[in-house]
């Protein structure tokens, strides 16, 4: 990527389809310069991203500290808010849209670009790619809810999709998600409590209902919190 013009157009032949939008408006200066200067060091090589778990987390970040992950992260804020409460952690993370991914690295602190690599397409090929038993944390926050019936296999939460997650989750590891849409939270509930590797935390209604303490709320979080919707905070353990 070398001009704005490139990532005003990005489109490479290896992306997978995702079922968002990839852009919106252009980037402005800062989010150009940004993408220009700080992504490339954060990037995962797509060549590593071979679908079969051989990528490790010693090869993305040189250490063995937990590795967190998250998917669709939007803006980022939420990346950077563990990167700041967790100075131990590493984090990868994938956003295709390009607009939230330029945001995302704008604003991360230089002192965070060891700890953070990133793809800018959809997660699904990062997840499967990444070494089984190697995650701590996976968080899964406000995914798009596709409504319509038809569209429910475009959700990122699946029970294919639940399969690479615990694959790659550490026995005792977290999958953290969270939805103000009542279908969308009752789906991912219930798949997961199906699912035989994972086990809901919640014992009481404020458990699910009310923030985990620490809480970092996300900007979708705050627009849906303006409208008054309740929010869902679903917690599991990789068994
Ligand atoms: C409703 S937004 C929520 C953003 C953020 N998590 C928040 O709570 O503010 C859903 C995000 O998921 C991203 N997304 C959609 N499909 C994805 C995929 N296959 N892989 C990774 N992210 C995806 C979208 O681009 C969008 O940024």
């Amino acid at each position: 990527m070398n001009s704005k013009n490139d990532l005003n157009n990005p489109a490479p032949p290896e992306q997978r389809k995702v079922w968002g939008r990839r852009q919106s408006r252009p980037l402005n200066v800062t989010r150009a310069k940004a993408m220009e200067e700080i992504f490339p060091q954060i990037e995962i090589d797509k060549a590593t991203l071979t679908q079969d778990h051989a990528l490790s987390t010693i090869a993305l970040f040189g250490n063995d500290n937990e590795t967190w992950m998250e998917i669709g992260f939007g803006s980022g804020e939420h990346v950077i808010g563990l990167l700041n409460q967790s100075p131990n952690i590493n984090m990868v993370a994938a956003e295709p849209f390009l607009n939230g991914m330029a945001a995302f690295v704008k604003d991360l602190p230089k002192n965070h670009i060891p700890r953070t690599r990133v793809l800018m397409d959809d997660a699904i090929m990062l997840a499967s790619s990444l070494q089984e038993n190697s995650i701590n944390k996976l968080y899964i926050l406000n995914p798009d809810p596709w409504h319509k019936k038809r569209h429910y296999k475009r959700r990122i939460v699946s029970p294919e999709n639940l399969d690479v997650f615990a694959k790659i989750l550490k026995s005792g590891g977290e999958l953290i998600m969270t939805s103000d849409v009542p279908d969308l939270a009752d789906w991912m509930l219930t798949h997961a409590f199906k699912h035989p590797d994972f086990t809901w935390q919640a014992t009481s209604q404020a458990d699910w209902s009310e923030k985990p303490k620490n809480w970092i709320t996300t900007r979708y979080e705050t627009k849906g919190a303006k409208g008054a919707k309740k929010m869902c905070y679903l917690l599991f353990t990789r068994k």
